[in-house]
């Protein structure tokens, strides 16, 4: 069985004091055993984040992180530095950091490479704009967008990687994909998965959605055969909504 994930991306939001109303809030849920529960915390926010969830199953996960390790990049943050505060999983390839900050396949490939080399968990996002879904072209673009940063990595580096579709369009938008288009979207990635490995390793990789997952979604969203969890934005920074979340499974 897959292992079934849900993750909060707080994005640039809660400072230090909202950090820590939002972790007391969620501290006080009992989490499920059978759902691995992350946040993403801005950079500033994972020391606290890792010391309070000290004792509580909640991973912690930085939204990004540099492809190299300590040289003169101002304003940037490496793996290294990651995994000195207890980070191990890094999210990569958010359609914002695509959009807003010129991350393209290409840097992300190397992203994802040193990533692998350095150990950490991986939850790569990818998904296609609304004109391209128009145009229908959203099975090419998702394939390439796999094709250029994952494609090329040894079968064993998948234990590294979660995957999350993100459809640009339903990205705090609102407009949540349907259950249906979800599903065949994530076949569709698992067949891509299937046709450039196996399917031994197909069926093991876990694929989030993310898109304007909210309570009142999220169960049929999840009931979906190869929907394992979610990654939530805006949900995420209500404990109630993101822990009815959790449970929705
Ligand atoms: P929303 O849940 O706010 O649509 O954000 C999704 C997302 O971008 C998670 O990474």
């Amino acid at each position: 069985m897959r292992n079934q994930i849900v993750a909060g991306n707080w994005k640039m939001n809660n400072d230090t004091a909202e950090t820590e109303i939002l972790l007391d809030n969620l501290m006080q849920h009992q989490i499920r055993e059978d759902v691995s529960v992350y946040i993403a915390p801005a950079f500033t926010q994972l020391t606290q984040s890792v010391v309070k969830l000290k004792n509580y199953p909640i991973a912690v996960a930085a939204q990004n992180m540099n492809a190299v390790a300590s040289v003169a990049h101002t304003g940037e943050i490496s793996s290294s530095m990651l995994k000195g505060v207890g980070v191990n999983t890094v999210i990569l390839g958010h359609s914002e950091r695509r959009s807003l900050y010129g991350e393209t396949d290409d840097s992300l490939k190397v992203k994802v490479i040193k990533a692998i080399e350095d150990g950490m968990g991986i939850m790569f996002c990818f998904g296609e704009e609304l004109s391209e879904r128009k145009e229908n072209k959203h099975f090419e673009l998702v394939k390439m967008q796999l094709d250029s940063a994952l494609f090329d990595l040894p079968n064993n580096a998948w234990k590294q990687i979660i995957l999350a579709y993100e459809p640009v369009w339903a990205i705090g938008t609102g407009e949540t994909a349907s259950p249906g288009q979800v599903q065949e979207m994530h076949a569709f990635i698992r067949e891509q998965i299937k046709l450039q490995y196996d399917s031994e390793l197909a069926n093991q990789v876990s694929i989030l959605y993310g898109g304007s997952v909210k309570p009142n979604n999220a169960k049929e969203i999840f009931s979906m055969t190869d929907v394992d969890g979610g990654l939530i934005g805006g949900a995420s920074l209500k404990s109630d909504d993101f822990m009815a979340i959790v449970n929705a499974f």
